[in-house]
């Protein structure tokens, strides 16, 4: 069993394959953290204890202060607000007398298999009771009476704990959380760097790596969804340490509105970090009797480097967390409207789309946005979700029984939390937009955003939509949000609790999104947020792709998959081929290469396929043929990122090995042709050293693992076509265990 509890040292020892995780009652009923780390058979670890000792301006607890204890210098499992703990806490609550002094003390606890669900939230799962171990531990601040569940899950062999608080109100007053972190952990030094994923539309989740200092560092949101500025991931990874080397530790949010996730080192030389809702924009008021969920952290650790630490989350959201028939199976491949006519559509031509690319293998198409109310740009009818006739002349029934003919599904665009001012919906409800009376409403892409913490608005934007998915057959939707949330006021909200807003907000799309995926468990949802704005564990449970960015692009989507890929699994990337010149960089780039690129995501088109070249339409159902190849192996196998273009922008390679190792994909792209360079040497990873391979196309060639890994491969300087251009050509290379 993962989960030991030793009843002399009052310690929890909570043990994964390659991880232990220690935590223990101290006198006086505080809970410290003595240990997260590489597994130890130990459950005590005395050492730590001894870092309680206490600093000249450090308070004293009055009963055990003389044993040179204080919560400022103490490994808190937990730490609170304003009694003696002076660093950042995960846990505030202003009590009836207005103070917010916070102070928690072990109760009890309780140790069961499986894992509960978190109500109203997503989270991870287990598939059957064996799969995981759950503690809850119980703390009490007994002069508030704020009852506090801390939650632990290990996943033993993912190398994963889960962790979320829920707190209670056992008083008979109000009290008001202002602050309630999903985790906390105080680690006994400051040797990491941190690792965050930050960047803007269309550039989405680049990495950054910065050295810990003393003082309060790291990353939030307050944007009122996860956002494309910073990402709930955070890794804190040793010093020196690299994609194959080193500890890491990394944590993930799952959660889709504002958060923070940051580390304090303190003049000890230790860390604590702390993630969980942003808290300036956050404030619960919890009246007598009831309770608060904190969403759902995951921590994973591995000696393996910040390669295994990635691939340990993949295999476990591919596992546990994303749901659904899709969760296996393959996706239609699919070709989206978008790109190829924006606004600019009618229904032969989506039909002439369908025909053309039913032809040449595509499964599904996709009517993008433009197709309701009276959409012609993006200035209106947001919320009109009823078709627009003079656009789709015969009805959306029509169109989709056509595509249907041809042997193509079918799909669709909306974005259910957006208003635009210039809709019926507005007219008939000008108070459904978030909004604070008195202050001019902030347009972002003319649009406002609806309250959903209005159960009247998701009931209404549901039955519109629910209207529409029963009229026709349709078989994918793309779930998409094009701004984040101003003024965040709600009409119906009574001031005191006005706060609420921000996560009710949150709360009110989980609600929708689990209707949706309830009444329509056939169809296949792609989150969307103006490309990768809320690309988080939270969406990842709804739906089991996500659309990576709005850019295109082969050579920008090397970044930006690249950092995707530090926590979310390929298999949730929404990637296509476009047309060139991209329409967000003016790139031009080979066919082929686009087709590589995308494969490491979902894969499918996003181009008008009447119009592009005849070479490009030719290549199609060969590339559409190397994809289904490939497909289960980029779907089931382990990824090892090996280029960097964070570092060197002149190539990027990446592999999809088998869990079994029996086959490898290696992808390789040459971002810049360089002078003097006849090839370069490429070390292959995750291959077993000891078993020989042989390149599909020369099958006399054995090479062992080992050589391929450690010796490498040359890959030969390319030219692409006729044109001979030695700018962003790629190579894939298929290795076969003999
Ligand atoms: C967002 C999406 C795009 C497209 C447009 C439509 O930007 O990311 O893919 O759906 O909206 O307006």
């Amino acid at each position: 069993m993962p989960i030991f509890y030793d009843e002399k040292t009052k310690t929890f020892k909570l043990d994964t394959d390659n991880s232990s995780y220690i935590v223990a009652v101290y006198d006086e009923n505080y809970i410290l953290n003595l240990y997260y780390g590489a597994y130890i058979p130990e459950s005590y670890v005395p050492d730590r204890e001894k870092r309680t000792t206490n600093a000249s301006f450090s308070p004293v607890n009055p009963v055990i202060g003389e044993n040179g204890f204080s919560p400022d210098t103490a490994p808190i499992e937990y730490g609170t607000h304003g009694a003696g703990d002076f660093r950042i806490s995960a846990l505030e609550i202003i009590n009836k007398n207005g103070d917010s002094i916070t102070d928690i003390r072990y109760t009890g606890y309780k140790i069961y298999n499986g894992k509960k669900e978190i109500q109203g939230m997503p989270s991870t799962y287990v598939n059957n009771e064996s799969e995981a171990q759950t503690l809850e531990i119980y703390t009490e601040d007994f002069v508030t009476g704020a009852e506090v569940t801390l939650y632990y899950t290990v996943f033993p062999e993912y190398d994963v704990i889960t962790r979320h608080i829920k707190v209670k109100n056992v008083s008979s007053d109000n009290m008001r959380i202002e602050r309630a972190m999903s985790m906390c952990l105080d680690l006994p030094d400051m040797d990491y760097d941190m690792i965050t994923l930050y960047g803007c539309h269309a550039k989405e989740r680049n990495i950054e790596r910065r050295r810990l200092a003393h003082g309060v560092q790291g990353v939030e949101s307050r944007r009122g969804s996860s956002s494309n500025t910073q990402n709930p991931f955070v890794a804190l990874a040793q010093r020196g340490s690299d994609d194959e080397h080193g500890d890491v530790y990394g944590f993930n949010l799952v959660y889709s509105g504002n958060f923070s996730a940051l580390a304090e080192c303190d003049f000890n030389c230790t860390t604590r970090f702390v993630m969980g809702i942003e808290p300036q924009t956050f404030s619960w008021l919890l009246n007598s009797g009831e309770s608060f969920y904190a969403p759902e952290a995951v921590m994973v650790f591995t000696m393996g480097g910040i390669g295994e630490m990635s691939r340990k989350l993949h295999r476990f959201y591919n596992n546990n967390l994303t749901r659904g028939r899709y969760k296996t199976e393959k996706r239609p491949l699919l070709i989206n409207s978008w790109e190829a006519a924006y606004f600019d559509f009618d229904e032969d031509k989506l039909i002439s789309f369908a025909r053309e690319a039913k032809k040449l293998g595509v499964e599904l198409l996709v009517m993008d946005d433009g197709w309701f109310g009276h959409r012609d740009s993006d200035n209106s009818s947001l919320g009109d979700w009823f078709v627009y006739e003079k656009k789709l002349k015969g009805g959306l029934k029509y169109l989709v029984d056509e595509v249907n003919k041809l042997g193509m599904k079918f799909g669709i665009w909306f974005e259910p939390e957006m208003i635009s001012p210039d809709s019926e919906l507005y007219k008939a409800h000008p108070d459904w937009a978030i909004q604070i009376k008195g202050r001019p409403l902030t347009l972002c892409r003319e649009q406002y955003v609806l309250d959903y913490s209005r159960k009247e608005v998701r009931d209404h934007v549901y039955g519109m939509m629910k209207k529409i998915l029963d009229s026709a057959n349709i078989e994918y939707i793309k779930w998409d949000m094009n701004r984040q949330l101003t003024e965040v006021g709600s009409a119906t909200l009574p001031a005191e609790r006005q706060r609420e807003l921000w996560h009710r907000y949150v709360l009110g799309v989980y609600d929708l999104m689990d209707r949706l995926t309830t009444d329509y468990p056939h169809i296949l949802l792609e989150n969307c947020s103006g490309g990768g704005a809320r690309f988080d564990p939270g969406m990842l449970y709804y739906s089991p792709q996500i659309w990576c960015s709005d850019d295109t692009d082969a050579i920008e989507r090397l970044k930006i998959q690249h950092g995707t890929s530090m926590c979310y699994p390929c298999l949730a990337m929404g990637a296509h081929v476009s047309d060139c010149p991209n329409h967000t960089v003016g790139r031009n780039t080979p066919f082929k290469t686009r087709g590589h690129v995308a494969m490491v995501g979902t894969f499918g088109y996003e181009l008008d396929v009447t119009r592009i070249p005849q070479e490009d339409r030719d290549a199609i159902p060969a590339q559409i043929e190397e994809f289904n190849k490939f497909n289960k192996l980029v779907r089931t196998g382990d990824h090892y990122r090996i280029g960097n273009m964070f570092e060197d922008n002149t190539w990027d390679a990446w592999e999809f090995v088998a869990k079994d190792k029996s086959e490898a994909l290696f992808e390789f792209v040459q971002v810049l042709g360089r002078p003097n360079e006849r090839s370069r040497r490429i070390k292959l990873k995750g291959l077993e050293a000891d078993a020989y391979y042989y390149e599909e196309n020369e099958p006399d060639k054995k090479i062992s693992g080992a050589a391929l890994m450690n010796a490498g491969i040359n890959i030969a300087k390319m030219w692409n076509g006729d044109g001979l251009y030695g700018d962003f050509c790629s190579k894939i290379l298929h290795f076969i265990k003999v």
